[in-house]
């Protein structure tokens, strides 16, 4: 059992490390059979100068965790896999680095199943409405030691019943891409190309082209013009999705007319 695990380990990171064509993401690669958290790993990383792009992955996760302090099922046959970054930025772009996350994913998708997902504000993947992948975006930028670590959940070869049992009636419903695709997909490549797109996408965002982030996130978005329930934390807001704001947050027009902009990362439903 010892050695199966092993091999799953090294077998992983030798393949991965063979395909990426990045210049810096991927270029340490940590993979576990079985980790609590892939997010509690990344942030205890030491800072270094070479931790930044630094990937950590595991097969499943005891304590997987997802946004607003939930829990994130993490089975064997996922893809669980945090990011380390250490910004060149201030915390208004924070937000960015979950659109390029989501942007990445969206891509690596479409490359290796031809499906065409869409992205929900502010940081998730869908496939035919329902939820395939989530992003979750830890920051430090308090001390010297600036750090992110992006995390990506993507629900690759799982079945969805092992997720849509354990969810609340306002969550979105889950989905898979095995289930989308009728097939398996070969985890290793499928990462290869989320990283590929992940150092493409960074590469905008360091050189301040933010507003072309925000159309090519729009353009693989179906919120516009859609009745929808936003929570930012205080309220819900109800209204129609309008625009996606320069600094990232959402417009939303509210039914008195008024326009309003949530910035708080909350949870978007759709009526
Ligand atoms: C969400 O709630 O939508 C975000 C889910 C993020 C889950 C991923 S899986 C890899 C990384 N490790 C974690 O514990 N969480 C993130």
């Amino acid at each position: 059992m010892v050695e199966l695990t092993e091999a799953f380990e090294s077998i992983f990171k030798t393949k991965l490390a063979k395909l990426l064509r990045t210049n810096r993401f991927g270029k340490s690669i940590y993979v576990f059979n079985e980790l609590d958290s892939t997010q509690d790993y990344a942030n205890a990383l030491p800072i270094t100068k070479s931790v930044h792009g630094a990937i950590v992955i595991a097969r499943k996760q005891n304590v997987g965790k997802g946004r607003i302090g939930r829990s994130w099922i993490s089975p064997e046959g996922g893809l669980w896999m945090s990011i380390v970054i250490r910004p060149d930025f201030g915390a208004d772009n924070i937000i960015f680095t979950q659109f390029i996350a989501a942007l990445a994913v969206a891509d690596a998708i479409q490359q290796t199943t031809n499906i065409k997902s869409r992205l929900k504000w502010p940081n998730d993947v869908l496939i035919n409405e329902k939820k395939v992948c989530g992003i979750l975006v830890d920051v430090n930028l308090e001390s010297k030691d600036k750090k992110i670590v992006m995390g990506l959940g993507l629900n690759a070869n799982i079945e969805s019943s092992l997720i849509n049992n354990y969810l609340t009636a306002d969550t979105t419903k889950a989905t898979t891409l095995k289930e989308e695709y009728g097939n398996d997909i070969d985890l290793v490549n499928l990462t290869k190309s989320i990283v590929d797109r992940i150092e493409y996408y960074y590469n905008f965002l360091i050189s301040g082209k933010t507003l072309e982030i925000i159309e090519l996130w729009k353009q693989n978005s179906d919120m516009f013009g859609r009745r929808a329930i936003v929570y930012d934390g205080i309220e819900k807001i109800m209204g129609e999705v309008v625009d996606i704001d320069q600094d990232g947050s959402l417009i939303m027009k509210l039914e008195d007319d008024s326009i309003k902009k949530v910035t708080y990362y909350g949870n978007v439903t759709f009526r």
